[in-house]
Protein backbone atom coordinates (compact mmCIF):
# COMPACT_ATOMS: atom_id res chain seq x y z
CA UNK A 1 0.00 0.00 0.00
CA UNK A 2 1.16 3.43 -0.94
CA UNK A 3 -0.14 7.02 1.10
CA UNK A 4 1.53 9.83 -0.52
CA UNK A 5 1.20 13.10 0.49
CA UNK A 6 1.77 16.47 -0.95
CA UNK A 7 1.95 20.14 0.49
CA UNK A 8 3.55 22.84 0.82
CA UNK A 9 6.38 23.82 3.65
CA UNK A 10 4.76 24.15 7.11
CA UNK A 11 1.83 21.95 6.44
CA UNK A 12 2.93 19.35 8.68
CA UNK A 13 3.40 16.38 6.22
CA UNK A 14 5.93 14.79 7.41
CA UNK A 15 4.97 14.98 10.96
CA UNK A 16 1.85 13.58 9.76
CA UNK A 17 3.02 10.91 7.92
CA UNK A 18 5.13 10.22 10.88
CA UNK A 19 2.70 9.33 12.82
CA UNK A 20 0.48 7.74 10.23
CA UNK A 21 3.35 5.21 9.35
CA UNK A 22 3.52 3.91 12.93
CA UNK A 23 0.25 3.41 13.63
CA UNK A 24 -0.37 1.76 10.68
CA UNK A 25 3.49 -0.08 11.52
CA UNK A 26 4.77 0.67 7.93
CA UNK A 27 7.30 2.85 6.46
CA UNK A 28 7.35 6.49 6.53
CA UNK A 29 9.52 8.07 3.31
CA UNK A 30 10.81 11.68 3.78
CA UNK A 31 11.48 12.66 0.16
CA UNK A 32 12.44 16.11 0.96
CA UNK A 33 15.02 14.65 3.41
CA UNK A 34 16.95 13.39 -0.15
CA UNK A 35 17.20 16.89 -1.41
CA UNK A 36 18.34 18.49 1.66
CA UNK A 37 21.07 15.50 2.13
CA UNK A 38 22.28 16.10 -1.31
CA UNK A 39 22.63 20.24 -0.86
CA UNK A 40 24.38 19.98 2.19
CA UNK A 41 26.89 18.11 0.53
CA UNK A 42 27.33 20.37 -2.10
CA UNK A 43 26.93 23.16 0.30
CA UNK A 44 30.09 21.46 2.00
CA UNK A 45 31.90 20.10 -1.27
CA UNK A 46 31.75 24.45 -2.32
CA UNK A 47 30.29 23.67 -5.94
CA UNK A 48 27.97 26.19 -7.24
CA UNK A 49 24.40 24.81 -6.91
CA UNK A 50 23.73 27.16 -10.07
CA UNK A 51 25.99 24.85 -12.35
CA UNK A 52 24.05 22.08 -12.86
CA UNK A 53 26.36 19.73 -14.93
CA UNK A 54 28.66 20.03 -11.92
CA UNK A 55 25.89 19.51 -9.49
CA UNK A 56 24.57 16.27 -11.47
CA UNK A 57 28.24 14.97 -11.51
CA UNK A 58 28.77 15.37 -7.60
CA UNK A 59 25.30 13.97 -7.03
CA UNK A 60 25.74 10.73 -8.55
CA UNK A 61 28.68 10.28 -6.57
CA UNK A 62 27.00 10.48 -2.92
CA UNK A 63 25.50 7.62 -1.82
CA UNK A 64 22.75 8.18 0.23
CA UNK A 65 21.52 5.20 2.54
CA UNK A 66 18.03 5.59 4.51
CA UNK A 67 17.28 3.91 7.71
CA UNK A 68 14.36 2.68 9.25
CA UNK A 69 14.60 5.31 11.76
CA UNK A 70 14.45 7.76 9.10
CA UNK A 71 17.83 8.72 9.35
CA UNK A 72 20.03 10.27 6.61
CA UNK A 73 23.29 8.45 5.82
CA UNK A 74 25.50 10.12 4.02
CA UNK A 75 28.55 8.30 2.41
CA UNK A 76 28.71 6.42 6.13
CA UNK A 77 27.83 9.49 8.27
CA UNK A 78 24.72 10.19 9.73
CA UNK A 79 23.39 13.81 8.58
CA UNK A 80 19.99 13.82 9.47
CA UNK A 81 20.69 16.26 12.64
CA UNK A 82 22.03 19.31 10.20
CA UNK A 83 19.29 18.41 7.79
CA UNK A 84 16.94 22.07 8.72
CA UNK A 85 19.81 23.64 9.07
CA UNK A 86 18.64 27.75 7.46
CA UNK A 87 21.77 27.02 4.38
CA UNK A 88 20.14 23.73 3.57
CA UNK A 89 16.81 25.29 3.50
CA UNK A 90 17.66 27.96 1.82
CA UNK A 91 19.34 26.22 -1.17
CA UNK A 92 17.47 23.03 -1.97
CA UNK A 93 14.54 24.43 -3.49
CA UNK A 94 16.94 25.35 -6.20
CA UNK A 95 19.18 21.76 -5.94
CA UNK A 96 15.34 20.20 -6.24
CA UNK A 97 14.73 22.24 -9.35
CA UNK A 98 17.46 20.26 -11.07
CA UNK A 99 15.18 17.86 -13.55
CA UNK A 100 18.10 15.08 -13.69
CA UNK A 101 18.67 15.28 -9.88
CA UNK A 102 15.05 14.79 -9.54
CA UNK A 103 15.35 11.76 -11.50
CA UNK A 104 18.43 10.40 -9.71
CA UNK A 105 16.40 10.87 -6.14
CA UNK A 106 13.49 9.69 -7.64
CA UNK A 107 15.30 6.21 -8.68
CA UNK A 108 16.65 5.93 -5.36
CA UNK A 109 13.53 6.47 -3.68
CA UNK A 110 11.47 4.40 -5.78
CA UNK A 111 14.43 1.72 -5.00
CA UNK A 112 14.46 1.64 -1.19
CA UNK A 113 10.66 1.21 -1.06
CA UNK A 114 9.83 -1.35 -3.87
CA UNK A 115 7.77 -3.95 -2.17
CA UNK A 116 7.52 -2.36 1.20
CA UNK A 117 4.28 -0.54 2.12
CA UNK A 118 5.03 3.25 2.81
CA UNK A 119 3.66 6.74 3.74
CA UNK A 120 5.51 8.70 1.76
CA UNK A 121 5.42 12.81 1.23
CA UNK A 122 7.10 15.64 -0.60
CA UNK A 123 5.65 17.77 -3.11
CA UNK A 124 5.41 15.29 -6.27
CA UNK A 125 4.19 12.36 -4.70
CA UNK A 126 1.09 11.97 -5.45
CA UNK A 127 2.10 13.24 -9.22
CA UNK A 128 4.96 12.24 -10.39
CA UNK A 129 7.09 9.37 -8.03
CA UNK A 130 3.99 7.13 -7.06
CA UNK A 131 0.97 8.48 -9.43
CA UNK A 132 -0.62 5.31 -8.67
CA UNK A 133 -0.79 5.22 -4.99
CA UNK A 134 -4.03 3.75 -3.42
CA UNK A 135 -4.40 7.51 -1.28
CA UNK A 136 -3.22 10.41 -2.28
CA UNK A 137 -3.71 13.38 0.22
CA UNK A 138 -3.02 17.27 -0.38
CA UNK A 139 -2.24 19.01 2.89
CA UNK A 140 -2.49 22.69 2.76
CA UNK A 141 -2.64 25.93 5.10
CA UNK A 142 -1.89 29.86 4.82
CA UNK A 143 1.39 31.11 4.40
CA UNK A 144 1.24 32.68 8.01
CA UNK A 145 0.22 29.61 9.99
CA UNK A 146 2.64 28.05 8.25
CA UNK A 147 5.01 30.65 8.99
CA UNK A 148 4.18 30.45 12.43
CA UNK A 149 4.71 26.82 12.51
CA UNK A 150 8.09 26.31 11.08
CA UNK A 151 9.23 29.55 13.88
CA UNK A 152 7.42 27.82 16.84
CA UNK A 153 9.52 24.54 16.08
CA UNK A 154 12.65 26.68 17.14
CA UNK A 155 14.75 25.43 14.30
CA UNK A 156 15.81 28.37 12.60
CA UNK A 157 17.83 31.66 13.78
CA UNK A 158 15.37 33.61 11.05
CA UNK A 159 12.83 36.03 12.47
CA UNK A 160 8.95 35.23 12.46
CA UNK A 161 8.92 37.93 9.13
CA UNK A 162 12.12 36.39 7.54
CA UNK A 163 10.74 32.64 7.84
CA UNK A 164 7.55 33.90 6.10
CA UNK A 165 9.19 35.35 3.29
CA UNK A 166 11.46 32.65 2.78
CA UNK A 167 8.44 30.23 3.01
CA UNK A 168 6.59 32.30 -0.17
CA UNK A 169 9.64 32.13 -1.96
CA UNK A 170 10.05 28.63 -1.99
CA UNK A 171 6.16 27.94 -2.62
CA UNK A 172 6.81 30.21 -5.73
CA UNK A 173 9.70 28.11 -6.48
CA UNK A 174 8.27 24.62 -5.53
CA UNK A 175 5.09 25.35 -8.04
CA UNK A 176 6.98 26.58 -11.02
CA UNK A 177 9.21 23.83 -11.24
CA UNK A 178 10.06 22.20 -14.67
CA UNK A 179 8.65 19.20 -13.74
CA UNK A 180 7.42 17.96 -9.96
CA UNK A 181 6.27 20.97 -9.58
CA UNK A 182 3.71 21.19 -6.58
CA UNK A 183 0.30 20.92 -7.86
CA UNK A 184 -3.01 19.41 -6.21
CA UNK A 185 -3.06 15.84 -8.11
CA UNK A 186 -7.02 15.53 -9.77
CA UNK A 187 -7.85 12.24 -7.46
CA UNK A 188 -6.01 14.00 -4.30
CA UNK A 189 -8.41 14.60 -1.01
CA UNK A 190 -7.41 18.46 -0.24
CA UNK A 191 -7.47 19.00 3.88
CA UNK A 192 -6.76 22.67 4.99
CA UNK A 193 -5.04 22.19 8.16
CA UNK A 194 -4.87 26.05 8.87
CA UNK A 195 -7.08 25.45 11.49
CA UNK A 196 -6.37 21.96 12.17
CA UNK A 197 -4.32 20.05 15.05
CA UNK A 198 -2.35 17.41 13.89
CA UNK A 199 -4.26 14.27 15.75
CA UNK A 200 -6.99 15.85 14.17
CA UNK A 201 -5.47 15.95 10.64
CA UNK A 202 -4.05 12.32 11.08
CA UNK A 203 -7.80 11.59 12.16
CA UNK A 204 -9.15 12.57 9.16
CA UNK A 205 -6.57 10.86 7.12
CA UNK A 206 -6.80 7.27 8.74
CA UNK A 207 -10.70 7.28 8.44
CA UNK A 208 -10.16 7.56 4.79
CA UNK A 209 -7.85 4.78 5.14
CA UNK A 210 -9.48 2.28 7.12
O1 LIG B 1 9.59 18.98 2.55
P1 LIG B 1 10.90 19.72 2.80
O2 LIG B 1 10.68 21.14 3.28
O3 LIG B 1 11.88 18.98 3.66
O4 LIG B 1 11.57 19.83 1.35
C1 LIG B 1 12.81 20.44 1.18
C2 LIG B 1 12.91 21.01 -0.23
O5 LIG B 1 12.92 19.95 -1.19
C3 LIG B 1 11.81 21.97 -0.65
O6 LIG B 1 12.40 23.14 -1.19
C4 LIG B 1 11.05 21.27 -1.74
C5 LIG B 1 11.97 20.19 -2.20
N1 LIG B 1 11.24 18.95 -2.47
C6 LIG B 1 10.94 18.65 -3.77
O7 LIG B 1 11.24 19.43 -4.67
N2 LIG B 1 10.29 17.49 -4.05
C7 LIG B 1 9.94 16.65 -3.06
N3 LIG B 1 9.31 15.52 -3.38
C8 LIG B 1 10.24 16.96 -1.72
C9 LIG B 1 10.88 18.14 -1.45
Amino acid sequence: MIIAIDGPAGTGKSTIANIIAEKLKITFLNSGGFYRTLTMALLDAGIDIKDEVKVLEFCKKQKIEYTKESHFILNGTDVTAYLHDDRVTANTSQVSSIVEVRHLVNDLMRKITASLSIVCEGRDMTTVVFPNAEYKIYLDASADVRAKRRFDQGVSNMTLEEIRESIIKRDEMDKNKKEGSLKIAEDAIYIDTSDLTIDKVCEIILNKIS
